[in-house]
């Protein structure tokens, strides 16, 4: 039986920095509003001369240093974006130009904040079937460039990054279950235009966020149910939820479900903000780096975002 395992994580998060405070000279809100509705105090934002590509580069390799590799061993590059550096070529190309890491399949998947999970999953799938050795799966993301800066129901909540694990064939799990799944009748909730779809609108981020936030709260507590029922495992044997990080008041609801303690809950939304799909391996990375996540520790990793999309990993680390 091939398995995959995480052999190394790494994470990338510009160098500037947005406070709350910040945004109170920008927009018409308050730390205090933030922090009460979504937990966040601050995010990263790229510089101009960075691109996704650039900070998926720089999580890339750190993730590759942690595992002991070079960039020749990946024979896959899979990189979950809603902000591709262009149309086309996919991220992913432009990253394994970046990683001469010529030659290997490279693609993205359009998943929005579920991307690196479902990245995750794609990868986890290639490695147990035998096509694929080691894998890399990037997150990452360029959210400030398609955040309106004027609208202060959409400008404080995001922020810019990249996470990246490298998943090896191994006898042991690994991953043991990877969960995916989509609902588009719910498109129109969370989205950003672009200049060649139908609407004739700007291309920034649009959400109806309490809208989202409820089926959020709902759908999470159902993927808890069949990640765990599918593994035949009860709430107590999680040691780690490593969730995507949009709002500390979704994932407070998540860690109440599985009677997990908010200290066995990676946090990492009052720091970066929400990253998209970069936020979970960056919040993996930032558990791991600290010290806080072990190897043999069990892991849920659960995610949710536009499409409506969403899904979960359950990982031996
Ligand atoms: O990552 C992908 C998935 N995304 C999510 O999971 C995000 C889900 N949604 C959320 O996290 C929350 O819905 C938000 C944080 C976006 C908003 O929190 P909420 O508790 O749902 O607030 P709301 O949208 O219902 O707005 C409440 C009030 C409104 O004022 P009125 O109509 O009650 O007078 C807003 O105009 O808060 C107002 N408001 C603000 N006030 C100060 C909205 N944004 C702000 C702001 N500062 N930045």
């Amino acid at each position: 039986m091939i398995y995959s395992r995480i052999a190394g994580t790494g994470g990338y998060l510009p160098e500037k920095v947005l406070s709350n405070n910040n945004l109170e000279q920008m927009v018409d809100t308050s730390d205090q509003w933030i922090l009460e509705r979504t937990g966040i105090s601050r995010r990263h934002i790229m510089e101009d001369h960075e691109t996704t590509s650039t900070m998926a580069e720089a999580a890339a390799r750190q993730a590759l240093d942690a595992a002991g590799l070079t960039t020749k061993d990946i024979d896959m590059i899979i990189v979950g974006t809603a902000t591709p550096d262009r149309t086309f070529p996919s991220t992913a190309c432009i990253l394994q130009h970046r990683l001469e890491a010529y030659g290997c399949p490279a693609f993205d998947v359009g998943a929005a904040c579920a991307g690196f999970i479902y990245g995750l999953s794609i990868a986890d799938q290639f490695i147990r079937n035998g096509v694929a050795k080691r894998a890399l799966v990037v997150g990452a993301e360029s959210l400030s460039r398609i955040v309106d800066w004027t609208d202060r129901s959409t400008c404080v909540l995001f922020g810019d990054g990249a996470g990246a694990v490298i998943l090896e064939a191994s006898g042991q799990p690994g991953i043991c279950s990877t969960h995916i799944h989509a609902n588009g009748f719910y498109n129109d909730l969370l989205y950003a235009a672009n200049h060649i779809g139908e609407l004739k609108e700007p291309a920034y981020i649009k959400m109806q966020g309490n809208g989202v936030f409820k089926i959020a709260v709902k759908t999470l507590d159902d993927i808890v149910d069949e990640t765990l029922a599918y593994n035949n495992i009860d709430k107590s044997e999680i040691d780690w939820l490593i969730p995507h990080q949009a709002n500390l008041r979704i994932i407070t609801a998540t860690a109440k479900k599985l009677d997990l303690p908010m200290e066995r809950v990676i946090l990492t939304v009052q720091d970066h903000g929400n990253t998209s799909s970069a936020s979970i391996p960056l919040a993996l990375n930032h558990g791991v780096r600290t010290g806080k996540i072990k190897r043999g520790e069990t892991l849920l990793l659960e995610a949710f975002g536009a499409g409506l999309t969403w899904g979960s990993a359950l990982v031996k680390y």
